[in-house]
């Protein structure tokens, strides 16, 4: 083995392009071009309404996350902007702009050979011109993405018309919208009210029309969230949003018992991973203070005849200097 070469990276350090291939035919190579029958479209999302198959979404943002997540078979990765908070330390998503979501998309898209990928445009990402909302939408494409989301009702019907006229699927999301409620401290329950549920059945509406393949419902009432799942022909997506949405997503970190920040009523944790890693962490700091890590098994060695020949040199070079 080569120094430094372990497991992880024998498909690239053997030259074996095409053995991975073998394997692995959804290379980033032809992922562009040819769906083999593995990958989840917009168009098998929307078929899983009609079989009353719930859809299976979650967030990623990384290459290592997305892979498992893929393996493990979820339906579709949002590539959310929650990675300001997540991933970046923001209080809130609205700091996160368009350069940091590539690069989390492009990392999620070598990455994934089966789920959907959705990339979520960032606050001012499509709020000057629907000329420059196009032009974005597509960058998440050239990134490696099947379709964008945008967050907004009314406002952003005309936007999510062009953006779908130009050939890319979108999804929609309304009820609590982050980058805006953080502008206004609007961190609420939707669909308490007559008003508001006629509000959310009414944008639910026209987003469809509009032609989302479908729409996030986050922070809506299960009743709401039921009476817009009955009312549309495109899955409605939930998060805090009930039992009855056509498909579920959660922010990965809080499923996986990652991130500390805001503890969520509507969220259950499937891991500890904070205080996995914290464990992980702890121990192997502690075993470099203790001089447990590494051990002989992890270290590499020189031909003994080298390291004598090194030695006798450096003798020699030292003795000028003594005398
Ligand atoms: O950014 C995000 O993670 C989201 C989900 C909460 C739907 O928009």
């Amino acid at each position: 083995m080569k120094l430094g070469v372990g497991k992880r990276d024998s498909c690239i350090t053997n030259n074996s392009i095409k053995s991975k291939d073998k394997r692995d035919p959804w290379t980033t190579q032809n992922k562009f071009f040819i769906n083999n029958g593995e990958k989840i479209t917009v168009d098998q999302i929307f078929e899983m309404k009609k079989r009353k198959e719930k859809a299976a979404f979650v967030t990623g943002y990384d290459y290592s996350n997305a892979l498992i997540f893929d393996r493990a078979g979820v339906d579709g990765i949002l590539v959310g902007d929650s990675a300001a908070m997540v991933m970046l330390g923001y209080h809130n998503t609205v700091p996160i702009g368009m350069q940091e979501m590539l690069i989390f998309c492009s990392a999620v898209s070598r990455a994934v050979r089966r789920a959907l990928i959705v990339g979520d445009m960032p606050f001012g990402s499509y709020q000057s011109s629907i000329a420059e909302a196009v032009h974005n939408a597509a960058l998440f494409i050239k990134a490696g993405c099947n379709a964008v989301k945008i967050e907004g009702g009314t406002g952003v019907v005309s936007l999510i018309r062009s953006i779908v006229a130009a050939g890319i699927p979108v999804m929609g999301h309304i009820g609590f919208t982050p980058q805006t409620a953080s502008l206004w401290n609007n961190y609420r329950l939707h669909g308490k009210t007559i008003d508001s549920a006629l509000k959310l059945l009414e944008q639910a509406r026209e987003l469809e029309k509009a032609g989302a393949f479908s729409v996030v419902l986050e922070m809506v009432t299960d009743e709401v969230a039921s009476l817009i799942s009955q009312n549309l022909s495109i899955p409605t997506i939930g998060i805090g949003s009930g039992m009855n949405c056509d498909g579920q997503i959660l922010v990965s970190h809080d499923l996986l018992g990652l991130y500390q920040g805001i503890q969520l009523r509507f969220v259950k944790r499937y891991a500890h991973l904070y205080e996995t890693i914290f464990d992980a962490i702890s121990l192997y700091k502690k075993d470099i203070k203790e001089k447990k890590f590494p051990q002989d098994t992890n270290s590499f060695h020189m031909d003994k005849n080298e390291l004598r020949k090194v030695i006798r040199k450096m003798k020699q070079r030292r003795k000028p200097r003594e005398e």
